[in-house]
């Protein structure tokens, strides 16, 4: 079972502190959202598990963390500030202002169709460039083209200007990629559907450079790499499925570029509809690298690039070659995948008293607390006292809470909520007996254990 739909997963993130509508007391700003106290946590997981998996057990692949601010001149020859805009349209009647390319279009007539009010009486289209813009220094007014700068709408574009950088100080040879993690920002037309369109997201981008005949099967063995980390993540294969963009969608320096979808909008009735896209992975050719260099010439002999102070070609000891590398994308938001987690790992149960019970079933390692130590009594001031102990001594290897705030059934049914995989429960025995019983979130089922076993008997279970 998954959440019926993203509704289900905002009142879930609203109650438990995952994520919060952003300036909520000043009425909110659209589609601007707060990662609260388990979100940050979810989030931070899901990171540091594509950067395990990417950066630490590959052995061609370096990290980088590079400005959100660059050098104008980035976006001019990288070509978003040409062509990195939506299609805009407004509805003459009823004033929506809307993205063409996403408006469903009257097989009668062609026409694209408003999706607010289904007039047909929309304005001609208009490019809007997604790029927020900015000042940078002291500009003498706010149209100051010469402190005119960009907040990255991509991350990838960091990693290209470091390409010879990272090649020349880390001594590596093709084929390697480099891996980043960072905030990016379109001023998106239409945002919405909680945090899977936001003007602010966050992106976790590889670009892997290779030899351009290798690109078709480096291309393809990153989409097997993917579907497979996805899925580590607990997400359903069978909400899971790819869609190969046709010529007219594909980026500017894409040749070819599969998505990974995932299944949004479950309640949707026509199933085609159901899904979009969780990442995208590209074959951008050799375009960035050549667009970035200075050597590279057009038809006429002159320099497409007369910027560059730098050539970002790549020399080739053992074929005695000089070429710019293709480059695959493997590009993932991190919100998007935190709401794929989130909507796949929920699941609701009937106990034995007809309560209808929440169980976010996260894999161990994503789960925000791994294990909440819970009084029986809390007036009892030595159960108190052993379940603190028992938590601070849990903390160092494991992220452990204490909660003594409800009855035992409240406090079980708070954990499972928010995906704790496991209960240590301290009773009156537990005094005598120097044990604990430990309760699984996903069987609801209960075990006796030492506390002098605790750590390791939580610790394997919680890295199976
Ligand atoms: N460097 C390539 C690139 O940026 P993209 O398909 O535009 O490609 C990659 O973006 C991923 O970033 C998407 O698959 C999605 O997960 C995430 N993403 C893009 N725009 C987003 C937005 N407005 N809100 C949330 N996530 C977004």
């Amino acid at each position: 079972m998954a959440a019926p739909n993203i509704e289900t997963i905002v009142s879930l993130s609203k109650r438990r502190g995952f994520v919060f509508p952003a300036s909520d007391i000043y009425g909110g700003l659209g589609s601007s959202w707060d990662y609260g106290p388990l979100g940050v946590e979810l989030a931070n997981n899901i990171k540091n598990s594509w950067w395990r998996w990417v950066v630490y057990e590959r052995d061609d692949i370096e990290g980088l963390d590079s400005a959100i601010i660059q050098n104008r001149l980035v976006w001019k020859y990288s070509g978003h500030e040409a062509t990195f805009s939506d299609p805009l349209v407004d509805c003459r009647d009823c004033n929506a202002r809307l993205r063409l390319d996403k408006l469903d279009v009257d097989p009668e007539d062609s026409k694209a169709m408003c999706s607010n009010c289904g007039s047909k009486n929309l304005t001609d289209p208009k490019d809007f460039n997604l790029m927020f813009r900015t000042t940078v220094g002291a500009a003498s007014s706010d149209d100051d083209e010469s402190a005119l700068a960009y907040l990255r709408p991509e991350t990838a574009q960091g990693i290209f200007t470091n390409f010879k950088n990272v090649l020349d100080t880390s001594r590596r040879k093709l084929p390697f990629g480099i891996a980043q993690i960072g905030k990016a920002f379109r001023n998106e037309v239409t945002p919405g559907n909680f945090i899977f369109r936001t003007r602010e997201f966050e992106q976790m981008e590889i670009e892997y450079f290779c030899r351009p005949e290798d690109a078709p099967r480096v291309h393809q063995e990153w989409l097997d790499g993917f579907d497979n980390w996805i899925e580590s993540l607990g997400i359903s294969a069978s909400n899971l499925k790819h869609y190969e963009q046709t010529k007219e969608e594909l980026a500017h320096y894409s040749e070819r570029t599969v998505d990974i979808l995932y299944r949004f909008f479950p309640e949707r009735e026509d199933e085609s509809k159901q899904w979009d896209e969780l990442m995208g992975i590209a074959n951008r050719t050799d375009y960035d690298l050549r667009v970035h260099s200075k050597k590279p010439e057009d038809a006429e002999g002159k320099r497409i690039n007369p910027d560059s102070t730098e050539d970002l070609s790549y020399f080739d000891p053992q074929t005695n070659e000089r070429f710019y590398p293709y480059i695959i994308e493997p590009s993932t938001g991190v919100n998007r995948t935190l709401l794929a987690v989130m909507m796949d790992a929920y699941e609701e149960r009937t106990n034995d008293k007809g309560e209808v019970r929440v169980i976010l079933k996260l894999k161990p390692e994503l789960a925000p607390i791994k294990v909440a130590v819970l009084p029986l009594a809390k007036n009892k001031p030595e159960i108190v006292e052993m379940a603190r102990k028992i938590k601070k001594d849990l903390q160092p290897s494991m992220r452990a809470v204490y909660d003594d705030t409800g009855g035992i059934g409240k406090l079980y049914a708070r954990q499972d909520e928010i995906g704790t995989p496991f209960c240590v429960t301290v009773d009156h025995e537990s005094l005598e007996d120097n044990a604990v019983t430990v309760r699984d979130r996903d069987t609801w089922s209960q075990e006796r254990i030492t506390v002098d076993s605790l750590k390791s008997y939580l610790a394997d279970r919680l890295n199976k």
